[in-house]
Parts: structure tokens; sequence; C-alpha cells
């Protein structure tokens, strides 16, 4: 059982991701899919949508309150409105371009651990850090979980390397494998790899041991690529 997860980040409508969700879980209904399927639309584009079992809708980010006065933010009332429990925090985008500080991620992790919620967790050093090596990309990984209960029940941690995501150069399998097995050591949480994932790697990623699946980004956009991409996780 593998999890392949979309993330949309800032594309797509309301209206298209109607239309992505729809046609999402009707491939996964009539091809009796059973890998677990998660897709995170923009905020705007929540709702109730009415998906086969092991299609998951989450929340790319939500604050770290129910209600209240927070302008641009939506707290926890705004996702139970749709029944949504599922979440990613500390995604590199909100780390390094929103500056997210790791004591911001933790007070979101911690507020939304105390919901019962899923959280996708997301870690993942930038280019500099890699071209110190190992030692100190595992570091600057360490310091990602401060904070942060690595023995949660309802967590999924996904490595990203900031230089792979959305460049078109994913991280080399070595390096994953490396990555991905000393994380096993320190959580039974699945494990994702995410970062320029696409039709033409999926295959060999996925069967890496300690990944437990992917999160995709631009490669997951086309609903008609991401019904290959899931096929090749069958
Ligand atoms: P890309 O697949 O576009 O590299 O994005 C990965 C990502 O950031 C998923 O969260």
């Amino acid at each position: 059982m593998k999890i392949i997860a979309s993330n949309f980040k800032t594309n797509h409508t309301r209206q298209s991701t109607n239309e992505f969700i729809n046609d999402i879980n009707k491939f996964l209904k009539d091809e009796n899919i059973k890998n677990d399927i998660y897709i995170f639309p923009p905020s705007t584009a929540l709702d109730n949508f009415d998906t086969v079992s092991n299609l998951c809708i989450g929340t790319q980010n939500a604050f770290y309150v129910k209600d209240g006065p927070y302008t641009g933010e939506i707290g926890h009332s705004h996702l139970d409105e749709f029944d949504i429990k599922t979440i990613l925090i500390g995604h590199s985008e909100r780390r390094h371009i929103l500056d997210e500080t790791q004591k911001t991620v933790s007070l979101k992790f911690n507020y939304f651990k105390a919901l019962g919620y899923k959280i996708i967790y997301c870690v993942g050093e930038p280019l500099d850090i890699k071209n110190q090596g190992l030692s100190q990309t595992l570091g600057y990984i360490q310091e990602q979980f401060d904070g942060i209960d690595l023995s949660y029940k309802d967590m999924i941690v996904a490595y990203e390397p900031v230089w792979a995501i959305g460049t078109g150069v994913s991280c080399g399998l070595d390096d994953i494998a490396t990555i991905h097995k000393k994380l096993a050591k320190k959580t039974t949480a699945p494990l994702l790899y995410g970062g320029s994932v696409k039709l033409d790697n999926i295959k060999d990623i996925i069967n890496i041991p300690n990944v437990d699946g992917v999160l995709i980004g631009t490669a997951s956009w086309h609903k008609d690529d991401f019904k290959k991409i899931i096929e090749n996780c069958i």
C-alpha cells in the first residue's frame, strides 16, 4: 500500500479543483485502486467532497486557532465546515518563502495534533546545506524536528529537499534511500519523498526501501498525468 499525495500549491481554482477531485474519485472507483491518495487544494477550493474512502482531501495550511482576528488566515472552524482533518505542515515554501520559523511550525503541529489531525510533516535541506555533506544535511533535518512529536500516531513525514522542488531535478535514488533509512530510525511514521517526482521516475522512487509514498507538486496538477502516476504505483 503506497501513499500518493498531490499538493496543488497556488494552482487550480475552485471549479477546476472540483472537476479534478471528481475525476480522480471516479478513476479510483472504476479502476479499484487501493493506494491512499491525498489531494491538497488551495483553501478557497475546500468543500465537502463525496469521495471513496482512500481519497483524502486536506488543507495546505491553517493558522493554529479556531477563529479570531488573524487577517488572511483560516482556522480550524473553516476546516470543520468541510470535515477536513488533514493538514500539510512545514512545507519548504512556507518555511523559506513565507518565513515560517520552526517555532511557528511546531506551534501548528502541536495545535493540530491536539485536535487529532492527520499531519503530513515536511522536512528537507536547501542546496547550500546539501553541498556541505550528509552530516550537515542530517543535522539540518534534525532541527526541523524541534518541538515535533515523532511518535504522533497520525503523522506522515515527507522528505522534500528544497533544491529538488519544482526544479525538474529529483534527488538521486541512493540519496533518497540514505535519508529515508535515517528517518525510519527516528520514527515509525510512513515516509514520503517529494521533489520533482514525475512519470519517468515514480516507479524507481516508489520502490526505494523506506519510501512509503510520494508528495507531488508540478507533475500532479494535470489530472491525466496524476492518473498515470497513480497507475504506475499499483
Ligand atoms: P514538485 O513536484 O513540483 O517538485 O513539488 C514538490 C512539492 O513541493 C510537493 O509538496
